[in-house]
């Protein structure tokens, strides 16, 4: 996996944003892969800048979170789409219905056939151009905890221990944090045409150093990803084993 370590993390969040503005002026209709938590805000901040100040236009750009909790009613302040509607969507040009996240919405029955489609729309749009993830302290790589498998697809999933505990400062207390989530599969993110990965702050030092020293281990997933033939991961000084 090339890694790149910068000294502070605005260089990391340029040098991304960077590479997603010359993709959407090379390719209008370019297809990204998106994250959500602390790690990529200060990449979608710039992107928000590029598109005031350089016109970088995103509206034909289609684009699919990796991930979003089950059971919360669309109107939930703490969706994955809320969160995206602030940071990124409300304030570029990107069309409304060319934004996707897995739909989490309550519902009694199976949880098969919104993944299904959520796949089926990735391949219809030809697959994903650029993906952005960050990596939890487990090592997760979008909801896919440890013991995912390689062949996996979007899916529901229950979050680990460590995932939920590190989003009670969202949502006020642990039992309002739910317990499942639809997320893309390792699959799924391997067929991206380009993954960055950022990795920021000491926190992540231990699984940054867990993920550059392990062969691909579904205990550790982000390990999954060496192999890929464009996989980049980027983390500024702290986080540097
Ligand atoms: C978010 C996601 C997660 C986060 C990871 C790191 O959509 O899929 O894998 O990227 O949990 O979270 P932060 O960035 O908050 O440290």
């Amino acid at each position: 996996m090339e890694t790149t370590r910068v000294e502070a993390r605005p260089v990391a969040e340029r040098l991304v944003a960077d590479e997603i503005a010359a993709l959407v002026r090379r390719k209008p209709s370019a297809v990204l892969g998106l994250a959500t938590g602390d790690t990529p805000t200060g990449v979608y901040r710039e992107l928000v800048r590029m598109h005031r100040e350089e016109r970088v236009s995103f509206r034909g750009v289609h684009t699919f979170n990796l991930d979003e909790y089950c059971g919360l009613a669309p109107d939930h302040p703490e969706t994955f789409r809320s969160w995206m509607q602030h940071h990124l969507f409300d304030h570029v040009d990107v069309r409304p219905e060319h934004t996707h996240l897995p739909d989490g919405r309550p519902r009694e029955d199976d949880w098969a056939p919104p993944c299904k489609s959520y796949e089926r729309a990735i391949e219809d749009l030809g697959g994903i151009d650029l993906l952005l993830l960050g990596i939890g302290r487990n090592g997760h790589i979008a909801f896919n905890e440890p013991g995912s498998a390689r062949t996996t697809r979007t899916r529901r999933v229950e979050l680990h221990p460590w995932t939920r505990e590190d989003a009670v400062a969202r949502f006020g207390t642990l039992a309002r944090v739910p317990t499942h989530a639809l997320t893309m599969g390792i699959a799924t993110l391997l067929e991206a045409r380009a993954i960055r990965v950022l990795a920021f702050g000491a926190r992540k030092a231990p699984i940054v150093a867990r993920t550059l020293a392990t062969t691909p281990d579904m205990n550790w997933p982000a390990s999954l990803l060496h192999g890929h033939p464009d996989v980049r991961l980027l983390v500024d000084r702290e986080a540097w084993p």
